[in-house]
């Protein structure tokens, strides 16, 4: 397993539309453990492929209190959704120390592969439901963020690339 580095808004890459997984084989399974890998190691709760630069409909997510319960989702798709909605704070490991409130589907139904290629199902509520909409829209090349204020958006954009900008002057 290893640590894959992770893109940050504002990179262009992360507005990649992703393509379906072909097969789900020993390059796909690798893949997953390292997004896993890369996810714990960020004490993030979900991370795409897309954030890590590989265009392909893989998402991984653990939303348990134990931290102990990855869920791999293979291209995914949303069956079914509510009509309620409900607004919570979300961030994202491309765009770290932010945090700002978006409204989603307070319930949605998941249909997935897992990392053996079996078809999986679940109805997701609660934090799960918001990472699933979230993962899934930077398979979309959607990043959390634009859903906010074009005014709050820039002030983002400007703060990462100054975050970016700081590290790389400390020569990291
Ligand atoms: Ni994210």
């Amino acid at each position: 397993m290893a640590l894959l580095p992770i893109l940050r808004f504002p990179d262009p890459r992360l507005n990649t539309v992703a393509k379906p997984v072909a097969q789900v084989d020993e390059r796909i399974r690798r893949l997953v453990d390292d997004l896993i890998e890369t996810m714990y190691d960020h004490d993030g709760v979900g991370l795409a492929a897309t954030q890590v630069d590989v265009h392909e409909r893989v998402i991984v997510m653990d939303t348990s209190d134990g931290r102990d319960q990855p869920r791999v989702l293979i291209n995914p798709e949303i069956v079914a959704r509510s009509v309620e909605m409900q607004v919570g704070d979300e961030g994202c490991l491309s765009v770290p120390t932010i945090y700002d409130r978006v409204e989603r589907h307070a319930r949605v139904t998941v249909r997935a592969l897992d990392r053996q290629g079996q078809v999986c199902e679940f109805e997701a509520e609660g934090l799960t439901a918001v990472c699933v909409q979230h993962e899934m829209d930077h398979l979309i090349g959607r990043v959390f963020v634009e859903y906010l204020s074009p005014l709050k958006r820039d002030r983002i954009k400007s703060k990462m690339l100054k975050k970016t900008r700081d590290e790389q002057g400390r020569g990291r």
